[in-house]
């Protein structure tokens, strides 16, 4: 069983529900009327992306990017790689990054940059998480689910070692995971 891997809890499904619920309400009074293209990061942001979208009640496209900046390990190695690019054309678009977490700051950074150099009309950020104490580069989130302090988290996308993806709220692992690799 999954859940026998976590030893606490940090936002319960419910909790996470109800801010998405609020995140949407937000982004969609905002880009009413713009047909926001959003853009959610592959993979960790397809929990959150799935549910976020359906809380927005306003035309919207999506989209998919995988650029990725770990491995399997459990701090950043700096490097960032685009695995999968978008297949829409991005100029003029008023675009809606998806993130999971703002750790480094780096994947993002890399990103918004890239579609700025593709004249998006405007490039902004929702995350689920952010890590501000995790920060290597300058970079800030618009809508923001809830903030973390500098402890592995999983679950509601974020992985370990590709695992736990599917929990279906965030929380913290038991050491002896970790120690069993
Ligand atoms: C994780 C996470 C963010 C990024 C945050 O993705 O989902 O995309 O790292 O870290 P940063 O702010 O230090 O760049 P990862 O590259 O592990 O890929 P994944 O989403 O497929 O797990
Ligand atoms: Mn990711
Ligand atoms: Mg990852």
């Amino acid at each position: 069983m999954l859940e026998r891997d976590i030893e606490k809890t940090f936002y319960s499904q419910e909790q996470i529900q109800d801010r998405i619920k609020v995140l949407g309400a937000a982004i969609s009074n905002d880009y009413a009327d713009k047909n926001p293209l959003v853009v959610g990061v592959l993979k960790g942001a397809v929990p959150f992306l799935a549910d976020l979208v359906r809380s927005m009640n306003i035309h919207m496209e999506m989209d998919f990017m995988d650029v990725s900046s770990y491995g399997n390990a459990t701090v950043s190695s700096g490097e960032v790689r685009i695995l999968k690019d978008l297949s829409t054309v991005v100029e003029g678009r008023h675009i809606i990054i998806v993130e999971d977490i703002i750790d480094s700051g780096r994947t993002l950074r890399y990103l918004v940059d890239l579609l700025l150099h593709r004249k998006a009309a405007s490039v902004k950020i929702v995350t689920m998480l952010d890590k501000p104490e995790g920060r290597v580069v300058d970079m800030e989130a618009d809508y923001i689910g809830f903030e973390v302090p500098n402890e592995f988290v999983v679950g509601y996308g974020l992985d370990y070692a590709e695992d736990y993806r599917n929990l279906p709220y965030i929380g913290v692992l038991k050491p002896e995971i970790y120690e069993n690799n």
